[in-house]
């Protein structure tokens, strides 16, 4: 189990979600070592999400992070087990230091409100309904929850440790909001064009799984275009915080240009 666990957390990725939470708060003058297990803990609950969609029963993924998926190697029981344990001490992690700390539980409920059935986790469930069927949900309402719920929870829980006051929280928010948008959308067109070397995932998963995505709805320079005027947004939000962004809005203009 706790191989099937490192195996998958130590296999590369991006590590945006946790870059996100400390830049959030490095800007907004938060202690950045406080929210450093906030970060950790975002990242392992990420990675379950990961193990989870390449299932059999969810997108069938032979190939993530570089390398064979979790369950191609543990076997899809112990895949299941492997993400269910990232989760719990994700958990574990954040309730051991936020007992006496105010703004500590209210990153951890972030965190869990993102990953959970109100976030992360519905938004898989509506991306599942939608696999060849007409669900009803738009694309925008799947991947506002599926993706974008993590990476606002990322960039508010970050901010918690600041003294930032609800209307920055609130721009914050928005730009959070807007950055997960972006950060979906070129997923889906990276699944269209990427390079499965670099992207470290094998590309057509959407296609072979017949899944709605920005794409399918708005082509590719189309979605391309939906992903500039959501990064356009998000930098808007961020300017009206009149914090130094420069790091995080590098970061942000990235994902327009990224190959993985
Ligand atoms: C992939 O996320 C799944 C989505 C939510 C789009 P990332 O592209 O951040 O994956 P890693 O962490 O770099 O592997
Ligand atoms: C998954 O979206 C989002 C998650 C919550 C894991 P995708 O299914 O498009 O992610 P990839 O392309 O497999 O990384
Ligand atoms: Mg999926
Ligand atoms: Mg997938
Ligand atoms: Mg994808």
């Amino acid at each position: 189990l706790y191989e099937a666990m490192k195996y998958s957390l130590s296999s590369g990725g991006k590590r945006l979600r946790p870059v996100l939470l400390l830049s959030c708060c490095d800007f907004a003058g938060g202690n950045v070592l406080e929210a450093l297990p906030y970060a950790a803990a975002i990242e392992y609950i990420h990675t379950y999400s990961l193990i989870h969609d390449d299932l059999p029963c969810m997108d069938d993924d032979d190939f993530r992070r570089g390398k064979p998926s979790n369950h191609k190697v543990f076997g899809e029981a112990m895949a299941i087990l492997a993400g269910d344990g990232l989760l719990s001490l994700a958990v574990q992690i954040m309730a051991q230091r936020s007992i006496h700390d105010h703004e500590a539980i209210l990153a951890m409920n972030d965190i869990i409100e993102g990953a959970g059935a109100f976030g992360m986790v519905s938004g898989q469930a509506m991306d599942i309904m939608t696999e060849r069927a007409q669900a009803g949900y738009s694309i925008e309402c799947i991947d506002k929850a599926k993706t974008g719920a993590l990476i606002k929870a990322a960039c508010l829980a970050g901010a918690r440790f600041s003294s930032f006051s609800e209307e920055e929280i609130g721009f914050v928010s928005d730009f959070a909001d807007n950055l997960g948008i972006a950060f979906q959308i070129t997923d889906d067109i990276l699944d269209v064009i990427g390079n499965t070397e670099l992207l470290g995932k094998n590309t057509g998963s959407d296609e072979k799984n017949e899944k709605e995505t920005y794409v399918t709805y708005y082509g590719l320079s189309g979605a391309q275009k939906k992903a500039e005027e959501s990064i356009d947004k998000a930098l808007y939000s961020l300017s009206l915080l009149n914090k130094n962004t420069d790091t995080i809005k590098q970061l942000t203009l990235d994902v327009l240009k990224r190959n993985h």
